[in-house]
């Protein structure tokens, strides 16, 4: 199992846009799948923010994470940058995958010199709390509850 930027994978585009928009759609209002695709693959062109990591096992995707400046208009007074898109597989959950996602965002903010890094979950706040993340406010988001939590993203290398 390797983690890896989109970068190196740009042909998993269309799969993970499809799983994203899926997931999310109805939280954003105009975001489309073309939306969401045009976005994963401008992520795929670089390795600074904003960019997204996946997670493979051999050939087969099993999740992947985003940093990126803004997530939600909404939420941007907040600070920056977000994690976001954090998604594993139906068929692979259970297994930390999502811890080994997150923990990678956290290093790829680190290594980005990024300071405080944020983000907002409906229904998730005591998984990323087990992991280190704060709640740092309960708003609301399109009418879902969603909490908005920051960690000070520290590498494992330093
Ligand atoms: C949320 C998600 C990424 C978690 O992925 P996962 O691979 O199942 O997570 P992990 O296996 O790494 O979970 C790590 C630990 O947190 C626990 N956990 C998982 N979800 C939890 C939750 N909602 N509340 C509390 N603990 C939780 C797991 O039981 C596990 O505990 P353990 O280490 O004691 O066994 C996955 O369910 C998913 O993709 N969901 C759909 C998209 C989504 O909601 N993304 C998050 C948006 S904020």
């Amino acid at each position: 199992m390797r983690l890896d930027y989109l970068s190196n994978h740009p042909g998993r585009v269309p799969a993970l846009a499809a799983w994203h928009h899926a997931e999310w759609g109805h939280l954003y209002s105009g975001w489309t799948l073309e939306v969401a695709t045009a976005e994963l693959q401008d992520h795929a062109t670089r390795r600074t923010l904003p960019t997204t990591l996946v997670l493979l096992d051999g050939d087969t995707l099993l999740g992947s994470v985003s940093v990126v400046h803004e997530d939600a208009a909404e939420l941007k007074d907040r600070g920056s940058p977000w994690l976001a898109s954090l998604y594993v597989d139906e068929d692979a959950r259970g297994q930390g995958l999502g811890q080994a996602l997150v923990e990678a965002a956290v290093e790829l903010a680190a290594l980005n010199g990024v300071e405080r890094l944020f983000l907002f979950t409906p229904e998730h706040a005591a998984f990323y709390e087990q992991l280190g993340w704060e709640a740092v406010e309960s708003t609301q988001l399109n009418g879902t509850a969603v909490t908005v939590m920051a960690i000070v993203p520290r590498s494992r290398a330093q």
